[in-house]
């Protein structure tokens, strides 16, 4: 419920409102008033139709942000995903009956329906039509396949309508729309219950007390799930290798420097998870013989290092478990999708997280990741780049819905011979 105190209940969040042709645009005018009253930060998008109903000019001036109507009007930016790519919600007021259509088919011929394909923050459509389209069977089964995807139609009242009858079709109230967009927006207690084990960061494996060898990664993105599971209702426990993070708040920290002590850290902790999420990009080959003493650069010109291959953390992991949900990442400069698919049979996992390390602004050390989700029974979810707090999220969505029918089906184990 909404509270009657003056208290501003959106601040801080990022909401994208679409308005789309139906005579009820202008009540969308308030709307965007109220949702600023209540400090959210509003970009709106337009339908070409909605335009013929209100100006662009009058949300411009109101939200302070320019109002994208064209996928094609900018070079610079791809507003079909970087809209909702920083956006907390997407609120569709109002939603005609051919936009409920787009989205629930997954059509995208303009700025607002191409958009939807890129979202992953909560939808809320307010349908706004004559009573006779809002009962047509299509209508209903197009609402039917968006709720049980998770958007939230707010139905539409009955009253008159513009046509001069009644029935039901009037936008909803302002206060059920904000009613919906604060039950979207509260925080999410999804992974109550469930105990999450993840690993971070990179593993350095000693050469001599002052050289290592280890790779570029920052820790950003196993911190960042940890971070959301815990946010989500998850107990955590976060093993990882050196980095420069803070700690996440609520979230139980193991620090290790070598492939060894993560392998043992997380072994011990296997049988108290639920879930697994193996983020760290472990070394693969440590050297044989550390020098107990500083290696001398004089006469050693010649020397070679003797390497061992360490053991794969996550397979011997996976080999061990009883019901845990696993999670991997597969770093890949090349053949994404190919070298994904074959880790995660290789390595007995319920989801991978593929991701190009090459793309520019992704990956290691970087605040935003591009990643790809496959899981076993090959269903394969591309998502755009996007902050790794957000992508966090994603992966938390995905993997929430497996522990569902994981219930109900037996866990793979690793392929005889798999690393
Ligand atoms: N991993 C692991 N132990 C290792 C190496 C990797 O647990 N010794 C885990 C990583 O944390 C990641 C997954 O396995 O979740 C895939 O890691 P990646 O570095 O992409 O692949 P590798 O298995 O090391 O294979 P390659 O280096 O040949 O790509």
């Amino acid at each position: 419920m909404i509270s009657d105190s003056s208290e501003p209940t959106l601040i801080g969040k990022q909401i994208v409102l679409g308005v789309t042709g139906s005579i009820a645009a202008y009540k969308a005018v308030a709307l965007l008033r109220t949702l600023l009253r209540e400090g959210a930060v509003v970009h709106v998008v337009m339908t070409q139709s909605a335009t013929k109903f209100v100006t662009p000019l009058t949300f411009e001036v109101l939200s302070g942000h320019p109002v994208s109507t064209d996928v094609f009007e900018s070079h610079q930016e791809m507003k079909h995903l970087s809209l909702p790519a920083q956006a907390d919600a997407i609120v569709i007021a109002p939603a005609t009956a051919n936009c409920l259509a787009k989205a629930a088919l997954g059509l995208g011929d303009d700025l607002l329906s191409t958009m939807l394909l890129t979202a992953q923050c909560p939808l809320i459509m307010v349908p706004a039509m004559d009573g006779g389209m809002w009962i047509h069977p299509s209508v209903r089964e197009h609402v039917g396949t968006l709720r049980a995807r998770g958007t939230i139609v707010v139905d539409p009242e009955i009253g008159p309508l513009a046509s001069g009858q009644i029935g039901q079709g009037r936008l909803a109230e302002e206060r059920k729309i904000l009613e919906s967009v604060l039950a979207a927006l509260a925080p999410q207690r999804d992974w109550q219950g469930q105990r999450v084990l993840i690993s971070a960061g990179p593993t350095q494996e000693p050469i001599d007390p002052v050289r290592f060898i280890s790779n570029r990664s920052s820790g950003k993105m196993g911190y960042a799930i940890a971070e959301a599971a815990q946010a989500r209702g998850a107990q955590v426990v976060l093993v990882t290798g050196p980095t420069t993070l803070p700690t996440p708040r609520g979230v139980e920290v193991v620090s290790v420097v070598t492939a060894e002590e993560m392998l043992k850290a997380l072994t011990a902790r296997l049988a108290w998870s639920t879930t697994v999420i193996m983020t760290a990009a472990v070394a693969d080959f440590r050297p044989a013989h550390p020098a107990s003493q500083k290696i001398k650069k004089q006469g050693r010109i010649t020397q070679t290092l003797d390497l061992e291959q360490t053991t794969d953390i996550l397979a011997s992991l996976s080999a061990q478990r009883t019901t845990q949900l696993m999670v991997g990442f597969a770093a890949e400069t090349n053949d994404l999708i190919a070298h994904a698919k074959d880790k995660l049979k290789a390595k007995g996992l319920d989801l991978i997280v593929a991701n190009d390390v090459t793309i520019e602004g992704a990956g290691f050390g970087r605040d935003q990741n591009v990643a790809v989700l496959i899981d076993r029974q090959g269903g394969m979810t591309e998502l755009p780049l996007m902050p790794k707090r957000a992508l966090a999220d994603a992966i938390l969505n995905r993997a929430h819905a497996l522990l569902h029918t994981r219930q109900t089906t037996q866990a793979p184990k690793p392929v005889a011979g798999g690393r």
